[in-house]
């Protein structure tokens, strides 16, 4: 399908996407969450700046993310990313095919600094503005640098979501099942929190699981239905174990390698099953836990069934603008309306 998009004040139609004969040089900006990021991506794959500023060191202090604190530091940080991307790519404004940004789901707050600042842009230069779904933006991380195409199974696992959806085309999802509760992130940093990890939990837990034994304990699978996930059982069950030890000295991490084999396990289970129901060959993972390296394991050992598999390199995993570019790029579920408001939730 094609895309058509209008420029703002002459109202031009401009093709964007694979379809439209010629390069596009999309910019995007991404501000959902704690990190501040503008990137420039040609034909949605390849990559010619990525600048990503994070707020990691501010937010540690206090045990997470404060979303006012988080909108404060987008606004010092959003012309800096913006000059360093156009700086990195050496590019100005009039090359830019078209301006994106994440409209949603994310911090309300952090949300408006980046989306007004793209809109911006797009209307001083007279260039398409596309909104792009933070979720959808998640996916599309794995199309950079591959040349992964639709149909296959995906598995989006970040902070505010778990989800496992069948992609059937660039533009057309098809969500088989949810978390019912926490997602795997946030489960990965309350526990982390449980047994007394700084902000942010999930890396670290991680990285001592692997020095653990991830037999030591026999940690309860949730059963749920078909493609759901429930993740809070295991939460409550981690905070009696640490309970157990009644302040002696926790083996944190044979805890950590416990709850991260847990996880990783009735997570590939269910990627299995979609995997067989649907007869698609090809599976991704996205979002921030993509990052974590048993999760990874387990899913790059589905090439030994003959199944394709691709994770995005550590940096498009987490939060950033290429993946937003590399959305506005190929999905036509994109906002298109400079009028359009930010959302928190979908
Ligand atoms: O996608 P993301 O950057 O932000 C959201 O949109 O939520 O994901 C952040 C989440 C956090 O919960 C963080 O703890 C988790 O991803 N995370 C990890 C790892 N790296 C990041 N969780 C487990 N293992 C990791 N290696
Ligand atoms: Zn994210």
């Amino acid at each position: 399908m094609k895309m058509i998009k209008n420029t703002l004040f002459t109202k031009t139609p401009i093709e964007i996407g694979p379809e439209s004969g010629y390069d596009n040089y999309i910019m995007a900006i991404e501000s959902s969450c704690d990190e501040t990021a503008c990137a420039i991506v040609k034909n949605g794959r390849e990559v010619i700046s990525n600048i990503v500023a994070s707020q990691i060191k501010t937010h540690a202090q206090y045990g997470g993310v404060i979303p006012e604190i988080a909108a404060r530091e987008h606004l010092e940080s959003i012309n800096v990313v913006i000059d360093e991307a156009f700086k990195q790519a050496d590019m100005k404004p009039e090359q830019i095919t078209a301006f994106a940004g994440t409209v949603g789901p994310g911090l309300v707050g952090c949300l408006l600094v980046g989306l007004n600042a793209t809109k911006s842009l797009a209307l001083v230069h007279d260039k398409p503005f596309i909104g792009v779904n933070h979720l959808n933006a998640h996916l599309c991380g794995n199309y950079i640098d591959t040349d992964l195409k639709p149909p296959f199974i995906a598995l989006l696992v970040s902070g505010g979501h778990t989800q496992i959806i069948e992609v059937k085309s660039y533009s057309e999802q098809n969500i088989l099942g949810e978390t019912i509760d926490d997602a795997v992130g946030e489960a990965y940093d309350k526990v982390a929190r449980l047994i007394g990890l700084p902000y942010p939990g999930g890396p670290l837990l991680d990285k001592l699981a692997r020095e653990g034994n991830p037999n030591a304990y026999k940690l309860p699978e949730a059963k749920v239905d078909g493609y759901n996930f429930s993740f809070s059982g295991l939460k409550t069950a981690v905070l009696r174990l640490v309970k157990s030890f009644d302040g002696q000295e926790l083996p944190t991490n044979d805890i950590c390698a416990s709850f991260q084999e847990c996880v990783s396990s009735t997570l590939v289970k269910k990627i299995k099953k979609a995997l067989e129901e649907t007869g698609y060959k090809q599976v991704v993972i996205a979002g921030g836990v993509a990052a974590n390296s048993e999760i990874r394991r387990k899913i790059f050992d589905l090439e030994k069934d003959g199944y394709r598999v691709c994770a995005p390199p550590m940096k498009y995993c987490t939060d950033n603008a290429a993946m937003v570019a590399s959305c506005a790029y190929f999905n036509t579920n994109t906002f298109d309306d400079v009028d359009v408001e930010v959302f928190s939730r979908v």
